[in-house]
């Protein structure tokens, strides 16, 4: 597949297939992740692998204190730019044509991130603390690989953030040692197309109101 394609064809998928992933097409996604260029070749990403039974436990056990807890951690700033909040607005506007065609509200999206959307696998990101958080530009730049890499073999994936809110259950579910953070979760599997949320494609604003072009005629 084209590259351009493959970043055109990729989009987050939250309906999954139960078919499991074979591990040699797990390895060569997880190889294509590495491959992402890093500040002096540092390589800050680390990056747990979880199926079957394992990844059945970090699921409930996620959901679990997502439900005990509810939504601990507020992630998004409370003061940001109206464009950002706007931007937000549009996305849960347009998701909930699709949840409503399923007869789900947003529970669907929040217990769905916490369940890894029923994907047969769920990888962990992993970074570890003594880096400075600038490196996360680099784990980006691995998971736009994994993910593109997954896209092209037919393989779906969603990237998930709403569970680092409950990273102590991830870490003591995994063994991650306290000297690593848990950045972001990734759902993989094979997309089941039936599902209506699977058509959904997120708008972006145009390349007017994303860049500004200097020196051109
Ligand atoms: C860091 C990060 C965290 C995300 N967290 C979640 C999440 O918790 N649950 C979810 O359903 N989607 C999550 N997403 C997916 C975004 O909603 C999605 O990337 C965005 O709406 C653009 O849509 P697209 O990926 O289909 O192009 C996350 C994406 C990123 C990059």
């Amino acid at each position: 597949m084209d590259i351009i394609e493959a970043i055109n064809g990729r989009k987050s998928i939250r309906a999954f297939k139960n078919d499991p992933v074979d591990k040699t097409l797990i390895t060569k996604i997880l190889e294509a992740a590495i491959k992402a260029p890093s500040a002096i070749n540092q390589q800050p990403w680390h990056l747990v692998v979880v199926t079957g039974e394992a990844k059945e436990r970090l699921a409930s056990a996620i959901l679990r204190e997502y439900k005990e807890k509810g939504m601990v951690h507020e992630l998004v700033k409370e003061e940001l730019p109206k464009k950002y909040e706007r931007r937000t607005q549009e996305l849960f506007t347009q998701i909930k044509t699709y949840l409503d065609e399923m007869g789900q509200d947003m529970s669907y999206i929040l217990e769905g991130s916490c369940r890894f959307y029923d994907a047969p696998v769920a990888i962990m990101v992993t970074m570890d603390k003594a880096l400075y958080p600038s490196r996360l530009l680099e784990i980006g730049a691995a998971m736009e690989n994994l993910m593109l890499a997954a896209h092209s073999m037919g393989l779906g994936t969603c990237p998930i953030g709403f569970i680092l809110r409950y990273e102590e259950a991830i870490r003591e579910e995994l063994g991650i040692p306290n000297h690593m953070e848990v950045v972001l979760g990734i759902a993989l599997g094979y997309p089941d197309l039936d599902s209506p949320i699977n058509r959904f494609r997120s708008s972006r604003e145009g390349l007017d109101q994303s860049s500004t072009w200097i020196g051109f005629e």
